[in-house]
């Protein structure tokens, strides 16, 4: 199985990713959860991830807090869409493990410098501040980076924080372009491939009707989350943005991808955020087009059970 950290602003899909990689033993040596500012502030992302590890028994995985704010732009959050406490309505545990004393960025840069030569995946399911601002101080660290998986952008779907721009890009446009140009294979995972993979009424009802502690859980957070996406827009279920990377990792034959190149709009203009995909065949950057919903919810469930 593959090494991998993952950085994140826990908020309810970067928990149902963080739950699907820890339920994938096989797939996936979870090294480290880094947190960063995004949908709410760090430091509740950082009790929400340490709660998190906690539910599903695996308060042993390190939890670095970093950035608590982004590059340059100011700080933007979700809690409109998350809830106040990041988790919709679910009430975890208070977890008893600290995070760590050293920060997300210390931590990435000792520990890619010290790591073999493309050994470690990065997987970033929110703004990549963290990242960004460890390449900036060493930007030797990125030969560790086996590959990057990444939730952002928006392309031919449009954007869901402003008309052009999705959340985890515009939050930090600065440091989207400085990781999006580190050197290193990124499949960069926007809305138009993850508003394909919706928590439907049905697939609700799947999970509500479980009693496991884990599809609970993930049911209270889904379920805020939905009733804010029926005022919105409609009844067909938000997205599972961030757990499209694990899956990703796990099942790549279940997505479509090209051979692009991307760029980021990083000025504080109306395209503030924006990712222009333009195609570049034979690139080791992609950009996922499509996915197989259905038999990504069965994986999703059938690895959280596992909890
Ligand atoms: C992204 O923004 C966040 O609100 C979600 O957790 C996801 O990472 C979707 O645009
Ligand atoms: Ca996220």
């Amino acid at each position: 199985s593959r090494r991998v950290i993952i950085d994140c602003d826990p908020g309810v899909d970067d928990s149902i990713a963080l739950f699907t990689a820890l339920g994938s033993p096989e797939d996936i040596d979870l090294m480290a959860v880094c947190v960063v500012a995004g949908n709410v502030p760090v430091t509740t992302c950082t009790h929400n991830a340490r709660s998190l590890l906690a539910l599903a028994g695996r308060s042993e995985i390190p939890v670095y807090e970093g950035c608590d704010r982004p590059l340059i732009v100011e700080p933007e959050f979700a809690d409109h869409i998350h809830g106040e406490t990041g988790l919709g309505d679910a009430v975890l545990a208070e977890p008893t493990v600290p995070a760590q004393n050293l920060g997300a960025v210390d931590y990435l840069i000792g520990t890619l410098e010290a790591a073999a030569p493309a050994s470690i995946t990065m997987v970033i399911t929110g703004p990549m501040t963290n990242f960004a601002t460890a390449l900036q101080r060493n930007p030797a660290i990125a030969t560790a980076v086996k590959e990057l998986v990444i939730m952002g952008g928006a392309s031919a779907a449009g954007g869901n924080i402003t008309p052009h721009a999705e959340f985890n890009i515009y939050a930090d446009p600065d440091a989207a372009r400085i990781v999006l140009a580190c050197g290193r294979p990124v499949t960069l995972i926007g809305l138009d491939a993850t508003l394909q993979f919706r928590c439907t009424p049905a697939r609700m009802e799947r999970l509500g009707a479980s009693s496991h502690r884990i599809l609970k859980a993930a049911t209270a957070m889904i379920g805020h989350v939905n009733k804010i996406y029926g005022e919105i827009y409609g009844d067909e279920g938000s997205a599972l943005h961030d757990p499209c990377t694990i899956g990703y990792l796990i099942a790549p034959d279940l997505f479509e991808a090209q051979e692009v190149a991307v760029t980021v709009q990083t000025y504080t203009g109306e395209t503030r955020g924006q990712t222009v995909v333009k195609p570049s065949p034979g690139s080791d950057f992609r950009w996922v087009t499509g996915l197989r919903a259905g038999t990504l919810f069965d994986l999703l469930i059938e690895r959280m059970e596992r909890l």
